[in-house]
């Protein structure tokens, strides 16, 4: 049994409404009876992670809409742990769900609610992979799916991917933010599902990460986790998992949240170090990380509290400390990573260097989305491929040539 509830004023929303902000405009959260729930133990140590395996603390009754989404890899990186200076360094590599990003765990159960709902029709704003992942699940669902993203400003693996998908595409004529605004409306206005961050239940599938790195670590909880923050819902999910993990008596304790952004968009970080419980919304947003290049992120309160509740911290990388992580994790772990997804590392790098994360402590970066999804990103920040003539005296001259 579960219920909707606002994180501001605790009013309750049945399972069976379409609403994805509360009457007083608070996010919403799906609340659960801990006390019925039961997940077996002796199960979590022995079969392999995926969403799907944490179903008793999932908000779907019928069937799911699934493609195997899940069940990441956590590996353990001694060559990148080695190179910042710290004794335990895990990624957890999001980007190897079907559709490349973590948000593939969110649409398998937002997806899923939504044909519950009864709705007939999908769609989101983004800054390219929410599209591609909804327009995955759409597909695979046999529901039609419209998607607003802002001109010019997603990359091109991920467009393509809305566009295979069968999507409807529009390209706005503005940022991101301004692509919420209005796909909102839509939704509100046409009887159409919303599957942004703002509803609940997408959040509810992408806390499984928490569930997962618990899993994956044997039952132990690491002393912190890294995540890139861009609409802010991530963090706040992870969060959830592991809380959920310690109400049912698995763990003891929960990791330090710790929301990494660039600092040409960083809202969230900006309110952490003022100690503020909301964000001032940023009117023009800019980084190489489009994933996250969003002004007014719109689950800023839910992060702040994730953050704040675990003893975390938030800190703004800039595009060149970003690269310089993905090229790192890229060229010491052989994990190929978007730049949004590299600031996780970039974060923990800064973070060690200036004292706030110890040398000591087991850290979890989560990196959020594949490497092929911003190629042109890749080509820019890298050097020309070595044109040769076909004959193998141009080959040796140029392997050997420094
Ligand atoms: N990393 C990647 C690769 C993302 O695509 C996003 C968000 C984030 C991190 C941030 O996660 O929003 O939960 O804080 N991308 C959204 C999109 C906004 O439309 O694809 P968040």
């Amino acid at each position: 049994m579960y219920h909707l509830e606002c994180i501001e004023c605790d009013q309750k929303y049945t399972k069976s409404e379409v609403i994805y902000t509360c009457k007083c405009g608070g996010l919403l959260d799906v609340i659960y009876d801990y006390s019925a729930i039961e997940l077996d133990v002796e199960k979590l140590r022995t079969e392999a992670p995926s969403v799907w395996k944490y179903r008793a603390l999932l908000p779907i009754e019928a069937n799911p809409v699934t493609i195997h989404e899940g069940g990441t890899p956590l590996y353990r990186c001694d060559r990148l742990a080695d190179k910042i200076g710290i004794k335990e360094l895990y990624i957890k590599h999001e980007g190897l769900n079907p559709s490349g990003s973590f948000k593939d765990r969110g649409m398998t159960v937002g997806v899923s609610k939504g044909i519950e709902l009864g709705m007939k029709t999908l769609a989101c704003a983004s800054t390219g992979n929410t599209s591609a992942s909804l327009s995955t699940y759409g597909a695979k669902a046999g529901l039609p799916v419209i998607v607003l993203l802002p001109e010019g400003k997603v990359a091109l693996g991920k467009v393509a991917q809305a566009l295979i998908h069968g999507a409807k595409v529009l390209s706005i004529r503005g940022n991101f933010d301004e692509a919420v605004v209005l796909v909102r409306r839509l939704c509100d206005e046409e009887q159409i599902y919303l599957l942004n961050s703002i509803n609940p239940y997408r959040l509810e599938g992408q806390k499984t990460i928490g569930h997962e790195i618990i899993d994956q670590l044997g039952l132990n909880v690491p002393d912190r986790v890294i995540v890139p923050v861009g609409n802010a819902g991530n963090v706040a999910a992870i969060y959830k998992g592991f809380k959920e993990f310690m109400k049912l008596g698995i763990t003891q304790s929960v990791p330090k949240m710790t929301g990494i952004q660039t600092e040409g968009a960083c809202p969230v970080t900006k309110a952490f170090k003022k100690g503020a419980e909301d964000i001032i919304p940023e009117k023009n947003p800019e980084t190489i990380a489009t994933a996250i290049r969003i002004g007014n992120p719109v689950n800023a309160k839910k992060a702040l509290r994730a953050i704040y509740e675990s003893g975390g911290n938030s800190e703004a990388v800039s595009d060149e400390e970003l690269v310089q992580a993905q090229k790192d994790l890229a060229q010491l772990e052989g994990i190929g990573v978007e730049p949004a997804s590299a600031t996780s590392v970039a974060g923990l790098k800064k973070l060690v260097e200036a004292g706030i994360i110890g040398r000591d402590e087991t850290v979890v970066c989560v990196t959020t989305g594949h490497l092929l999804k911003d190629p042109e990103e890749v080509i820019n920040i890298s050097a020309e491929p070595i044109t040769v003539d076909a004959n193998i005296e141009a080959v040796r001259k140029a392997v050997f040539s420094k």
